[in-house]
């Protein structure tokens, strides 16, 4: 079995519901507390042993090139003034010269095709998805934990969570098999199904690891919901060919694609921190008190 040593990175997107805060910048660059969004998949891509960063990048996404890069008058400046902690931030940001590719999707024809685009890049490897806009706090890093699951089962392996039963139309469902402990069997996946033609309530959330042979099906460039080019599409189409396995996501996913999740987020990330988190809390009882 092939290790998982590449993950694809897809950017492209427009951000839409983000609007004007993403007009010029790139949603997966917002903060939550003072890291953008990008940077938390990477670091859990890297705790998972990720030694290839394949970024699928659109019209107006520089700025994240330039986040892992060096940034040679930042440095010399905080050099200057002894600013060693900030210097050790930024250098735990940067990705090694030659472990980061940027491909463009040109057109943001959906999360199937941005994946599909970075097909030469990934050969004939198994390799991972992370969406940025899914932050997920956990004590183990989810992708840590799917390659250990790629270990035990082989195959294409999604993480799961449940969702309320009217939310079904806002994800990719799975019909679920056997479950065992925390890994579901998957014998179908359907795209924003309707609540009562749902399979089941578990939505894949945006981690994957798969089989190159998915490129094969996102090569035919088949519509789906939303008229998108969508990852599930082709995901069910390998249905049969080898494994396909969801984990039970062991951590909270944020839905930072949306206002109200990137808030949530915000407050948790804030919380969690040693520096910030008490006086956080204060403030918020306060705002709270005052808020109608
Ligand atoms: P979203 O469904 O959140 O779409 O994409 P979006 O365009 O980013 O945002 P809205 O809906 O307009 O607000 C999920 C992930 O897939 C990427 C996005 O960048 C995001 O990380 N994506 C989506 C692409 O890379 N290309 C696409 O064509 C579509």
């Amino acid at each position: 079995m092939k290790p998982v040593r590449k993950a694809v990175f897809p950017v492209g997107g427009l951000g839409t519901r983000f609007l004007p805060a993403t007009k010029a910048l790139p949603k997966e660059m917002l903060p939550v507390v003072d890291k953008p969004l990008i940077e938390y998949a990477v670091e859990e891509a890297r705790a998972a042993g990720i030694e290839e960063f394949i970024f699928v990048t659109g019209r107006g996404k520089s700025a994240i090139e330039d986040h892992f890069d060096n940034h040679y008058e930042l440095e010399q400046t905080l050099g200057e003034r002894g600013k060693e902690d900030q210097l050790a931030l930024l250098n735990a940001s940067k990705l090694e010269p030659g472990q980061v590719a940027y491909v463009r999707q040109m057109s943001p024809l959906g999360l199937g095709h941005a994946v599909w685009c970075a097909r030469n890049l990934i050969n004939d490897e198994p390799f991972a998805v992370l969406l940025a806009d899914d932050l997920i706090k956990a004590d183990k890093p989810t992708l840590v934990e799917m390659v250990e699951a790629y270990e035990e089962h082989g195959g294409n392996v999604v993480s799961l969570m449940e969702v309320p039963d009217d939310h079904t139309s806002r994800y990719g469902i799975v019909d679920p098999g056997a479950m065992n402990g925390p890994f579901v069997e998957i014998n179908g996946l359907v795209e924003k199904p309707d609540p009562a033609d749902a399979p089941s309530n578990l939505a894949i959330v945006g981690r994957y690891i798969l089989q190159p042979s998915i490129m094969h099906h996102l090569g035919k460039g088949k519509t789906g919901a939303g008229n998108e080019i969508q990852l599930t599409d082709s995901m069910l189409e390998m249905i049969g060919e080898a494994p396909f396995t969801g984990l039970r996501l062991s951590g909270t996913r944020f839905d930072c694609g949306t206002k109200s999740g990137f808030l949530e987020a915000s407050v948790a990330y804030g919380l969690a921190r040693d520096d910030l988190g008490p006086d956080l809390r204060e403030r918020l009882l306060a705002v709270l008190e005052t808020s109608h």
